[in-house]
């Protein structure tokens, strides 16, 4: 039987055997995932990994800051910070094509991961904290969650599996990819991870950039950062960030009419994602209640500039995908 225990036992064991003295650079994102990866390695080879956050400007508001803050004063496990926004940026300018926006972003992040490698290793590995539904979801053949039969039909390419340069000159090291989700929480929690980050969402690698359909713009980031900071406070204000399993806003990049006081405005609408699941393999969409979703609705057309509506996605996956691109 599968015990947290034995696993990072066997983990931390392999991880030693395979790495030796060499070092490996971890790309910490500070999700559950990435950051039970650091406390897994921090704890099997100590200071031969290097934690490295890039910040591609696509992290909900105030996360990058906090982020590094807790991981160096809390948990005492150093942080390089590199500050890429505009390299991003610039690399997804006319792209929106969900799945070029994708490859740009992973071809720029293992760019930069290169660059800064060279600067701050040399690194023999790299850490990622690719789960089992990364791996398969981005297989040619896929293994239909209802089924169990395999099917040949590519979903989607998460950008920490597929979509690496073939001269790529570290080697992977994966601890996590035979996890789902839950055994990562309980994997995080057995060695330390704080509840915060146990229980937080997922989060997509390429961020908000998949959640503002078409062009991303500085100026739809803004917009799109201040209605999911609202999503998320009145989803923790109501309690119920624990059952969700993701609650998020997507922007669209089209505009309809609204009127305010007496005048008539032409803005961007955003729809809320709320669903519960139990692994992201399905899901369904949440009944919250009727009030929250007023609030919400009132919050983000009164304080955000830029949006005039609010609507709410009512598709399960599947048929639906959890994120919009
Ligand atoms: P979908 O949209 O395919 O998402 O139903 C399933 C789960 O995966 C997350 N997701 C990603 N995670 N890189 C990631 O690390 C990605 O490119 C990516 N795309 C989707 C999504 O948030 C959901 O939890």
């Amino acid at each position: 039987t599968w015990t947290t225990e034995a696993f990072v036992e066997e983990a931390i064991r392999e991880i030693r055997a395979k790495v030796g003295d060499k070092r490996v650079l971890l790309a910490l994102s500070g999700g559950v995932d990435s950051s039970t990866l650091a406390f897994l390695l921090h704890k099997a080879i100590g200071d031969q990994l290097t934690c490295m956050f890039i910040d591609q400007g696509f992290m909900r508001k105030l996360e990058p800051e906090r982020l590094v803050k807790l991981f160096q004063d809390e948990f005492h496990i150093p942080v390089e910070y590199v500050n890429a926004r505009d390299r991003f940026l610039a690399r997804l300018e006319g792209v929106t094509d969900p799945e070029e926006k994708r490859r740009r972003i992973g071809h720029e992040f293992i760019r930069v991961f290169e660059e800064q490698s060279k600067i701050l290793g040399p690194f023999d590995y790299l850490a990622q904290g690719t789960l089992y539904p990364d791996v398969i979801e981005s297989a040619d053949t896929n293994v239909d969650p209802k089924t169990g039969e395999r099917v040949a039909v590519k979903i989607k390419s998460h950008h920490n599996v597929g979509g690496l340069p073939k001269d790529l000159r570290f080697k992977l090291v994966e601890p996590l990819r035979k996890l789902f989700k839950d055994e990562v929480r309980k994997v995080g929690r057995s060695i330390g991870l704080p509840e915060a980050i146990v229980r937080r969402h997922p989060f997509p690698g390429p961020g908000l950039a998949i959640r503002i359909i078409g062009e991303v713009t500085a100026e739809r980031l803004n917009i799109l950062r201040d209605a999911d900071l609202i999503v998320r406070q009145e989803i923790n204000r109501h309690g119920l960030y624990k059952e969700l399993w993701q609650a998020f806003a997507v922007l669209l990049p089209i505009r309809s009419v609204g009127v305010m006081g007496d005048q008539r405005t032409y803005a961007y609408p955003v729809v809320l994602r709320l669903v519960s699941s139990e692994d992201g393999m399905t899901a369904d969409w949440s009944r919250v209640p009727y009030e929250l979703l007023e609030l919400i609705s009132n919050r983000i057309v009164n304080e955000v500039k830029g949006v005039n509506r609010v609507a709410y996605d009512i598709t399960s996956k599947p048929p639906g995908t959890i994120e919009w691109e």
